[in-house]
Order: C-alpha cells, then structure tokens, then sequence
C-alpha cells in the first residue's frame, strides 16, 4: 500500500512516502530529523486531530509546538516572525528541525521559517490537505502573501522529506477536497492527457475518498510534480507550466481577501480563463473547451469569476505578480490542447485586456 518517490536534486534529493497512517510510523521519519530539537507547526483543527499522534513518535527529541488560527490570512511574514521567535527563545541551532503538519498555508509559512532561520535548517512537510499532498509539499516553493500580492515574499527550500498519510484526508471538507482536486485537474491539464482521462470517468470515486483512487491521484500529481521539478527547480523554464491558471487565481484570491476563495477555487476560475484565452488565440479547440468545463464542475468547483471582478483589476494583479512580467512582456501558461501547455511571451497587454474583457 505504501508507496515512494523520489524527487531527484542531486545532494538534495528527498523522498516521498505516500500511504495511509504514516504518521504513525515514526520509524519512516525520524530518520530524517537532524538535531535534538524539533518545532512541530500546525494549526488548532490538525492539531486537535493529528498533534497528539505525531509527539507520540517523537518521543526522543525535544518537541515545541506552535499552534496557529487556521486559514489563509496565517499567511503573513508575522507569523513568521512567531516562529522565529520562537526557535530563537528556545536556542534552535543551524541542525535543528521544523516539521509542518498541515495543509498548503502551514507547509509555505513554516517552509519559509525553515529557509530563513539562521540561513536554513531542515524541514519536513506532512502535508494533511489534498492540495498539499498533490502540489504545495513538494517543489521547495515557501513564502508568504503581502497585501499587493499573493506568496510575493519567499525562497525556494527544499524538504528532506514528505510524508503523505492519505488516513488524514478522511477528517478534510467537502470543499477543500475539491479544491485539491482543481492542482490534479491541472497536471491532467498541462502533462498528460491519459491522466485527464482517467480523472474524466473517475471523479465520482476520487470526490468520493475511494482509498484505491486517490492513492493512484496522489501518487500521479507528485510523479508528476517531482519530475518537472528536477529538470528545473527555480522555474527558469518548464516549471512555469505548473502555474497554469495561477496567475488569474492569485489576481482573484488577491482581490477577493485572501481566504474568502479557497486557493483552489481561484485556481479553478483561473484554468478556464487561461483556456478561454488559449481558444481565442486560435490554439485549442471547442471540444477541449467543453471537456475543461464538464471536469472542473464535476469536481464541484467554480467556473466564473467573482461577480464584479473587473478585467482591469485583474491586469492590475497581474502585472504585480512575479510570474507574469517577462521583460516587457507579459508571461501567460496556454494550453495547445489537452495535455499539453505552452509558455506565451507574446501576448501584449492590450491583446490580453481585450481577450479577458471579452471571456469572462
Ligand atoms: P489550507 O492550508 O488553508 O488548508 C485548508 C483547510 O483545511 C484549513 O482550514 C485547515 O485547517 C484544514 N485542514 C487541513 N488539514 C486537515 C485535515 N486533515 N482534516 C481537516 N481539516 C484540515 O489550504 P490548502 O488548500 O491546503 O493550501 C492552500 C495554500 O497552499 C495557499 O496559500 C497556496 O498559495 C499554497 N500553495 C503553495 C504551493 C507551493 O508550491 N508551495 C502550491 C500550491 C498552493
Ligand atoms: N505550484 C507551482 C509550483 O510549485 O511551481
């Protein structure tokens, strides 16, 4: 049942283990953990499910915790600061260890301590939300949202491990399931048609917690994920494709409060405008239109804008947005067709206007 990847990055290459009730499985983990002292980051409804389980395994170190309010606006360089604060008062050392034990907002933020405290020390990502254990836990991408933009202060720090207990997704809602399922959607999207197939008859059993199907969708997104990533892991290139529809989403969550749309909802809105978009240019056809849409509302996640959001306010976002400026330019992820994606460096900012103005 338990499977593992490798994400390959010469010396810092790191394992990902994927299957159910890992954390109890210390044996797997504590391996990685360096020094004597470890601070577990994790918020108030993981840890009333999850804290307890994970300090049972680690009983030999010297655990801290810190709990934090849920939700996106965590995600600021003050909490940062906290877990600074934190490591500092209780004489964490360069071989200490961070361990975040939660979803996409925790990963980044505690990611980030780790990359900053005393130039960085090692992290390990449990990622307990779909998201994170398809996307955000893998990649070494860790930051925080500013108020002019989304994730705009951050480094690139890898793990030195994942640990995927899929048992955690079973206490997740509804609606976070969903918006994991818009980044799986996405690899579908931009890397593999036969993926996007099978998501298309599967969506119901993978909506549904089915253990056989969602192990297989976890085990795809971070093949996927950790491949793209070992050719290039500071997106000078092919990583870029991962932000598919990530521009127009950040500009939606940026303007929405960060929060009120769930990162994989924006994401979702996001994907059908950058394929709008594609379609207008000529590059993809009307059936793939259609089969982009029947996927995302059958995830049960939104295809429209937020009422109201006007198109300049979305050039606005985006021109803050660091991966979007390229030069002059302006960098857009098109999709050619299904499965395959291309980085547009062509788009002026009046033809984008226009074809946002006339797709949304
Ligand atoms: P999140 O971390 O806010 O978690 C969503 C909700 O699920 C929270 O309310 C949390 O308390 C709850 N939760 C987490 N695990 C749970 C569990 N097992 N059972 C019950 N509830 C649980 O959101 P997310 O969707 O995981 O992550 C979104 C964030 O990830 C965004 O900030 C986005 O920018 C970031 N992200 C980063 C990357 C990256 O490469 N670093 C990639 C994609 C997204
Ligand atoms: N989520 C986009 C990336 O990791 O590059």
């Amino acid at each position: 049942m338990q499977k593992n990847i490798m994400v390959e990055l010469g010396n810092r290459s790191y394992p990902i283990y994927i299957g159910p009730d890992l954390i109890y499985k210390g044996y797997i983990y504590t391996p990685y953990i360096s020094g004597d002292k470890v601070l577990i980051v994790t918020n108030k409804l993981i840890a009333y499910y999850y804290l307890e389980r994970l300090k049972n395994q680690l009983r030999e170190f010297d655990v801290y915790e810190l709990i934090l309010q849920e939700g996106e606006s965590t995600k600021h360089i003050a909490t940062v600061e906290k877990i600074w604060s934190i490591l500092l008062i209780y004489k964490f050392n360069r071989s200490s260890t961070i361990i975040a034990l939660g979803g996409g907002v925790i990963g980044d933020i505690s990611g980030f301590a780790a990359a900053s405290y005393q130039r960085g020390i090692t992290f390990i990502q449990m990622p307990t939300t779909l998201l994170a254990q398809v996307d955000s836990s893998v990649g070494g991408k860790t930051g925080v949202n500013h108020f002019l933009g989304k994730n705009m202060i951050g480094a690139f720090w890898q793990p030195s491990l994942v640990i995927i207990d899929t048992q955690t997704l079973n206490t997740l809602s509804h609606r976070d399931i969903s918006a994991g399922i818009a980044e799986v959607i996405k690899y579908g999207l931009i890397h593999d048609i036969a993926f996007f197939n099978w998501l298309e008859i599967n969506m119901q059993h993978i909506r549904a917690l089915n253990l056989y199907e969602l192990n297989y969708i976890i085990l795809k997104s971070c093949t996927i994920k950790s491949k793209i990533i070992s050719e290039d892991e500071t997106e000078k290139g092919k990583r870029a494709l991962l932000n598919f529809g990530h521009t127009f989403g950040h500009a939606i969550e940026n303007d929405q409060g960060y929060g009120n749309w769930l990162h994989g909802e924006a994401i979702s809105v996001g994907m059908i405008m950058s394929a709008k978009i594609s379609h207008a240019r000529g590059i993809i056809s009307d059936a793939d239109i259609n089969r982009i849409y029947d996927i995302i509302i059958s995830a049960g996640l939104p295809i429209y804008p937020p009422l109201g959001m006007m198109t300049n306010k979305f050039i606005y976002i985006m021109r803050i947005d660091k991966k979007v400026l390229y030069g002059n330019k302006l960098r857009v992820i098109l999709l050619k067709k299904i499965g395959n994606a291309i980085i547009d460096v062509n788009i002026s900012e009046n033809l984008l206007y226009n074809l946002i103005k006339n797709n949304i």
